[in-house]
């Protein structure tokens, strides 16, 4: 009995390294190169990318997209679903670099665009350079008439995507969005722009359920992750971020209907000289919305000016809003096992909405200092419990 059992178990095995071989063979390859693409860096690549694209998308086989090292000039491009082919790989290799001219990528809102498309995969050591800079020093002297720039990638209404391995470099806008997606996994992205960079978000997820963003570095102008309306089942682990904006939740309640965000995990972070660290955000207004059932789980800060900050009196230069009461609605949010420094002097803000005060807070294990001496926390319509060692004292 034993033997046999031992016996399938080895056939079984056989089949399952047969099979897999097979289905990496199975795969038909498309070079960019081969659809005329040029890796000097200076003529322009766009069609090249969108024809290897159309040829894979239109064959009924998995298929593998081939971008060699070397630079690629590339403008703005969309890939669209539904495709033929089950599976799209896309290997990035080289650097793909946006025209100097900002005004090229800044007239459309996105570089990649990825739309309706479903099992796509982009991997590899590339790195995507949208030349960002002399679009920021527009924006910097004479922000009027410069473009607003276009997100490096972009994926909407598209489903089981992953992303592995990248570099996005000076982002004109957002480096990465994930808009009405599902199933996104993304791990070990390099996010780089500069601390002052504009509007620079790393990350921001929209209108999504079950996105993982793991192992991922983030060096930006803006959050580096931001987190908006309708987001459903997002895991973040190990994440890193600084300079930056932080992560956060929001800026929600810009519309007056807005959709929830729940079940949000973000576990193991490490925030460094950042603006803020773990974020919630609402402006001031009445909207329908609401945010529930996050954990912020292991955070080490060092020099945050907001390490833990929930901030529903969001109302910039007092624009439509003075007056108003944020209507989102705020329960069941833990901290857990946060230390490090926050660079001024309050570590810990809930500023609640005083017509729906946050609910269901809970601090436990913080350790949160200011310049080696005890920070303040601030409390605001708020209600939870705190748990062992939480400094500064909580005031909920
Ligand atoms: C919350 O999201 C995680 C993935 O981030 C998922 O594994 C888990 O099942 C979700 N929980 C609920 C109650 O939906
Ligand atoms: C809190 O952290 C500081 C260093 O940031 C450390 O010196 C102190 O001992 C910690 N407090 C507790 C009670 O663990």
């Amino acid at each position: 009995m034993k033997l046999s059992g031992f016996n399938s178990l080895g056939f079984v095995l056989i089949v399952f390294v047969m099979l897999s071989a097979c289905s990496t063979f199975a795969m038909t390859e498309f070079n960019v190169l081969n659809f005329g693409a040029n890796l000097n860096g200076r003529t322009d690549s766009t069609n090249s990318f969108l024809k290897a694209w159309n040829a894979a998308c239109g064959t009924a086989d998995s298929t593998f997209i081939y971008v060699p090292k070397g630079r690629y000039l590339v403008g703005s491009l969309a890939f669209k679903g539904q495709c033929k082919s089950p599976q799209i790989i896309i290997r990035i290799d080289g650097t793909i670099v946006a025209p100097l001219d900002y005004g090229v990528l800044g007239k459309s809102d996105n570089w990649f665009s990825f739309e309706g498309v479903s099992g796509v995969s982009i991997i590899g050591r590339g790195t995507f350079d949208a030349k960002g800079p002399s679009l920021w020093a527009c924006k910097a002297s004479n922000s009027n008439s410069c473009p607003s720039g276009a997100t490096t990638m972009s994926f909407t209404n598209s489903n089981n995507i992953r992303i592995n391995g990248l570099t996005s470099l000076n982002s004109q806008m957002f480096h990465i969005v994930i808009n009405g997606c599902q199933n996104v996994h993304l791990r070990g992205v390099k996010i780089v722009a500069a601390g002052n960079s504009p509007n620079t978000d790393g990350i921001h997820v929209q209108l999504s359920r079950n996105v993982e963003i793991l192992s991922t570095s983030i060096k930006t102008g803006d959050d580096c992750i931001s987190i908006g309306p309708g987001t459903e089942n997002l895991w973040i682990e190990q994440v890193t971020c600084g300079p930056g904006h932080g992560i956060s939740i929001g800026s929600l309640a810009k519309d007056l209907k807005e959709e929830g965000v729940q079940n949000v995990t973000v576990k193991n972070t490490i925030f460094s000289n950042t603006q803020n660290g773990l974020r919630i955000k609402s402006w001031a207004r009445p909207s329908s919305g609401y945010v529930q059932g996050v954990q912020f789980i292991g955070s080490v800060m060092t020099d945050v000016q907001n390490p833990i900050v929930i901030d529903q009196n969001y109302c910039p230069r007092n624009e439509n809003c003075p007056g108003q009461i944020s209507g989102i609605k705020i329960k069941d949010i833990v901290y857990e096992d946060i230390r490090g420094t926050s660079s001024t002097p309050i570590a810990i803000k809930f500023d609640c909405s005083f017509k729906n005060p946050c609910t269901g807070i809970r601090l436990q294990n913080v350790n949160l200092t200011y310049l080696n001496k005890a920070a303040q926390s601030f409390c605001s319509n708020v209600v939870g419990k705190a748990f062992d060692l939480v400094r500064p004292n909580s005031c909920l």
